[in-house]
């Protein structure tokens, strides 16, 4: 079984969540670079903080997308949460000083860092900032290599928080612009606007046409805990999971070592498989001998995920 029928011609953005070190970054780098050989114009994002893409493709990749040395079609980026509450700031920072500056006799910058300090706006802007490189028509394709397991659901579920935290803005703010007798409503526009924004974003993740979120695990005791957990809360959000990448499985023992080990890993596949072989793809991917690292050995695990 592979990844051949992930449908990356029609679907624009794929998640890879998973706890650390299980290969998330090999894996998406490697989805990425398959379909940008196939013509989609594909960003890779990682937001793990852990340096990733820039030792993945050996160049400098930073917070600014950059084409990847050797691969048509292929830009990189590399963000992380001080980058993104800057890009914050300066996207909606006069917009929301302009609203509040009516309201509050305040510093510019103390009212951004007050508002910025919102549960959930970090994730906002992150899905906000994909979602825009899709619509605004910069890339067919969208690969994000999410920070480690929970972190990934926390960007899905924050979304819900910020907008029900803002549903009780607007009563707040009439209560004072009663109190205060104020006449303009600024502030409530933009508090629509944000609603409106939260909610599109959060729909276009949450449909299955254009998002997957694809688990990567391995065959071990943790991984397999992790992965029951994930699912798990994935699905009390209504998401499916329909692809798990099982990283770092033994194929071809050479050694009585590795043939315990591999004896070990069968015991969790199989768990795994029994648990969710219904309506799942569960795809092993074998352990190489060397690292992954460089579009050269990106190409050899490609042959191995995407085979047919
Ligand atoms: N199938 C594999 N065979 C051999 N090495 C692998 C494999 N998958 C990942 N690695 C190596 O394991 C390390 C961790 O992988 P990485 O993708 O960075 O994990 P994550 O992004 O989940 O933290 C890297 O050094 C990578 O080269
Ligand atoms: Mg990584």
């Amino acid at each position: 079984m592979s990844l051949s029928e992930l449908d990356g011609s029609s679907k624009r953005v794929f998640m890879f969540g998973g706890k650390g070190g299980v290969g998330k970054t090999t894996c998406s780098a490697t989805t990425a670079l398959h379909y940008a050989s196939l013509g989609r114009r594909t960003l890779i994002i990682s937001s793990d903080l852990t340096p990733s893409l820039s030792d993945m493709f050996e160049m400098e990749v930073g917070a600014t997308e950059k084409p990847v040395r050797g691969v048509q079609n292929l830009h990189a980026l590399e963000i992380g949460p001080e980058e993104v509450m800057k890009r914050w700031k300066k996207k909606f920072g006069p917009e929301i000083y302009e609203a509040a500056s009516s309201l509050i006799d305040m510093e510019y910058d103390d009212v951004i860092d007050y508002v910025a300090m919102a549960p959930g706006i970090q994730e906002e802007f992150m899905l906000d900032y994909v979602l825009e490189r899709v619509k605004d028509g910069s890339y067919d394709l969208i690969v994000w290599d999410t920070a480690p397991a929970g972190d990934t659901l926390r960007l899905l579920e924050l979304p819900y928080k910020f907008i029900s935290h803002l549903r009780t803005a607007p009563k707040v703010y009439m209560r004072m612009r009663d109190a205060f007798k104020l006449k303009q409503v600024p502030f409530l526009d933009l508090i629509e606007s944000w609603k409106a924004l939260a909610e599109e974003v959060t729909s276009f993740m949450r449909d299955p046409d254009n998002t997957e979120f694809i688990l990567v695990t391995i065959p071990e005791g943790l991984g397999v805990y992790q992965a029951r957990r994930l699912i798990k809360e994935f699905e009390g959000f209504g998401l499916a999971i329909h692809y798990i990448l099982v990283n770092n499985v033994i194929k071809n023992p050479d050694s009585e070592f590795n043939r315990q080990r591999m004896e070990m890993q069968s015991k969790y596949i199989k768990m795994l498989a029994d648990e969710y072989a219904d309506g799942r793809k569960l795809i092993e991917v074998p352990l190489f001998p060397h690292e992954i690292k460089g579009v050269e050995s990106l190409r050899e695990l490609e042959e191995v995920l995407f085979a047919h």
